[in-house]
């Protein structure tokens, strides 16, 4: 298995969300204004959640972090509660105090504003139960730019149980494997047994657009997994 992988032995969920605030809280002390891609999706939930008690409590300043949006659904109304941006904004934006955020609205201008921003210091990222980073579906290569795609009947699967009942959208943006893959350093947050054989697919097996997540080796990563998850 590649060189850092962290198994976390105890109590999954509590175990995911104090280990994964602690890597990130280094990394916001050591550089305050870091430039973050934030997944949404229910693994980084604890983490969010730990890193915003940080934060209330005055151990933590956010202030000059930046948001960069990882993904959105595509033809939504303003204010629909489906938003993967008004996700990010409860989960992440408001409780941690943020100021910036660069939203995923058209792949022109996000790749532009990324430019400028110099990239990304950090991807914080999940894994899809297809091997998806984002909403880069398989097969997605390593230079898949920003851009609008079809969601597979995995990825609609998995995203019924975020959203109570609604349909889950077929089409998204997801920002591109270039940008995911351009961060100076990676966190792959990996929980349950569901998620075992996709992480060993990425971690052990073959490099290739089957399996998105596989060229996460080629980046400075870090996974963090429960036990249940462990290959
Ligand atoms: P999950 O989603 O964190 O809800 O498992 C991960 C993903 O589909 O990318």
């Amino acid at each position: 298995m590649s060189a850092g992988v962290q198994i976390l032995p105890d109590a999954q969920a509590l175990a995911l969300a104090g280990a994964g605030a602690d890597w990130l809280a280094r990394r916001i002390e050591h550089k305050p204004d870091l430039t973050i891609l934030v997944a949404t999706g229910q693994t980084p939930m604890g983490m969010y959640a730990a890193l915003a008690a940080r934060v209330q409590a005055g151990t933590l300043d956010c202030s000059r972090v930046t948001a960069v949006q990882l993904d959105e659904y595509v033809g939504l109304e303003p204010g629909d509660p489906r938003s993967l941006s008004g996700w990010m904004e409860r989960a992440f934006v408001v409780p941690l105090g943020l100021r910036n955020v660069v939203p995923l609205d058209d792949p022109a201008t996000f790749t532009a504003r990324l430019r400028d921003l110099g990239g990304v210091d950090v991807a914080i990222l999940g894994l899809g139960p297809n091997g998806h980073l984002g909403f880069n579906e398989p097969p997605s290569g390593p230079d898949a730019p920003t851009r609008e795609v079809t969601l597979t009947p995995e990825s609609v699967a998995s995203n019924r149980g975020y959203w109570d009942g609604l349909a889950v959208p077929t089409h998204a943006i997801t920002a591109g494997m270039d940008v995911i893959l351009a961060a100076r350093e990676t966190l792959l947050l990996v929980s349950g047994a569901h998620k075992r054989a996709i992480l060993g697919a990425a971690l052990d097996g073959p490099e290739t657009p089957d399996v998105p997540a596989s060229f996460l080796r080629r980046t400075a990563l870090t996974v963090l997994a429960d036990r249940d998850a462990r290959p």
